[in-house]
């Protein structure tokens, strides 16, 4: 029987960061895997090119019940330390936004990135290794796989969240978690595009593709940002930013035209182009496909002189631009999902090492905790940081 200081679960982001760490540190160290491949959503991220930080990522970047949890392990590993490296490894990458780090190429260059520090460093990794049994021992743990059974002292648990089943997510962590006596903050999928119907499916129908920049906003949480329609709902990433703050039932407001008052816009046009129809106004604050379908619902022809046009069905108009509230049927849920919202409840875990205090030993990192990131590259920095962290635990 083989034995090892640290086995990881979970060749993801934050299973090889702290799988590195801790063969850096001279421990003996596997990552494992059931899936085929290691690090398939570094794969996929970004639209292949991975967004794999926010300069800026900050604790307010994050969702949990636990806010002031992920400050430590920013703070030790910030998005500086990832970058480091990825300049070390002479990576090409850009801004998109401000702080917002792409790999110019390819995703695939973190992935080597990660895979060739592993492997320098004396780590092994093993794919399409299920674990078909663990226990706990005086020592530690051993786990059973399907070419035999290892020990380690250290078990960490770094198998990710819910997020796209087709890609191997299970809720391993969860489970194991839960059997050592943690609790699990509802999970739900975040990231997510919204899926409408009835009356609001039919209201876009033919809009699919278009898209405009808005202002999505649930209460006081509000995000400013790309928007596009969908055949089935709503998505684009002020969509997706205020996914992550939904729950079921709950109106989303929509501002089509942020920093515009349309209603005064279109006043004022009725005052000095008194002549002109609606039907060309409009196009001037949205998408012509927009104006079309918002002239269709409110009944009002485009040839319509605007001078024409009461203040009541001005009004009518801008209702379904500025804010257009609606409650969504649902969103697409994990087969879409970037990221779960929820995890393993983190009050029993060190901040610091993200170890168990109820299973010493037992450590959880990533997505599999209830740490949840914005858009934007912060997802992998908290990977990145919690991964850190614990292999320097380990
Ligand atoms: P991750 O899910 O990456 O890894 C878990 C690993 O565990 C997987 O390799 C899986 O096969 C394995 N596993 C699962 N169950 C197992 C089991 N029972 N036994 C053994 N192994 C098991 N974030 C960001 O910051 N920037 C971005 O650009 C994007 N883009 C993006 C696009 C898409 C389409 C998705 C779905 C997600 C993103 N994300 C993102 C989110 C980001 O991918 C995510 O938060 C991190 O990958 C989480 O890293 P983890 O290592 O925790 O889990």
């Amino acid at each position: 029987m083989r034995s090892f200081d640290a086995v990881i679960i979970g060749a993801g982001a934050a299973g090889l960061m702290c799988g590195i760490e801790a063969a850096k540190r001279g421990r003996k160290v596997v990552v494992i895997d059931h899936a085929r491949a290691p690090a398939e959503k570094i794969r996929i991220s970004g639209g292949g090119r991975c967004n794999f930080t926010h300069l800026e990522a900050a604790p307010k970047h994050y969702l949990s019940q636990n806010p002031h949890f992920c400050k430590s392990a920013l703070k030790r590993f910030g998005p500086w330390d990832f970058l480091d490296r990825v300049i070390a490894h002479h990576i090409p990458y850009h801004h998109k936004t401000e702080g917002q780090l792409f790999c110019d190429n390819s995703a695939k260059d973190i992935i080597d990135m990660l895979l060739g520090d592993l492997r320098a460093h004396g780590g092994e990794l093993w794919l399409q290794s299920p674990v078909q049994g663990l226990d706990q021992t005086p020592q530690g743990f051993r786990l059973s796989l399907p070419d035999g059974v290892i020990e380690t002292t250290k078990l960490v648990l770094a198998t990710g969240g819910l997020s796209i089943p087709k890609m191997g997510a299970t809720g391993f962590a969860y489970e194991v978690a839960q059997r050592f006596g943690h609790g699990l903050i509802t999970p739900r999928a975040g990231l997510v595009p919204f899926t409408l119907g009835g009356q609001k499916l039919d209201y876009i129908s033919g809009l699919s593709g278009v898209s405009l920049q808005a202002r999505a906003r649930i209460g006081k949480t509000m995000f400013e940002d790309g928007f596009l329609f969908t055949h089935r709902g709503l998505s684009g990433p002020a969509m997706l930013q205020i996914s992550s703050f939904w729950t079921p039932g709950q109106t989303v407001e929509i501002d089509l035209l942020p920093g515009t008052d349309a209603l005064a816009v279109l006043k004022e046009r009725r005052q000095s182009t008194p002549r002109q129809h609606i039907g060309n106004v409009l196009p001037d604050l949205v998408p012509t496909r927009l104006s079309e379908r918002i002239l269709e619902v409110t009944i009002i022809a485009p040839e319509t002189r605007i001078a024409d046009l009461s203040d009541k069905r001005l009004s009518a108009l801008t209702a379904l631009m500025q804010p257009w509230a609606l409650i969504p049927d649902g969103t697409e849920g994990y087969r879409t999902a970037e990221v779960t919202v929820g995890g393993v409840d983190t009050t029993q875990v060190s901040s610091q090492t993200m170890e168990s205090q109820l299973c010493p030993g037992l450590f959880i990192i990533g997505e599999a905790l209830d740490v949840t990131g914005w858009l934007g590259g912060y997802n992998f920095q908290w990977a990145w940081s919690s991964g850190w962290a614990a292999g320097q635990a380990l």
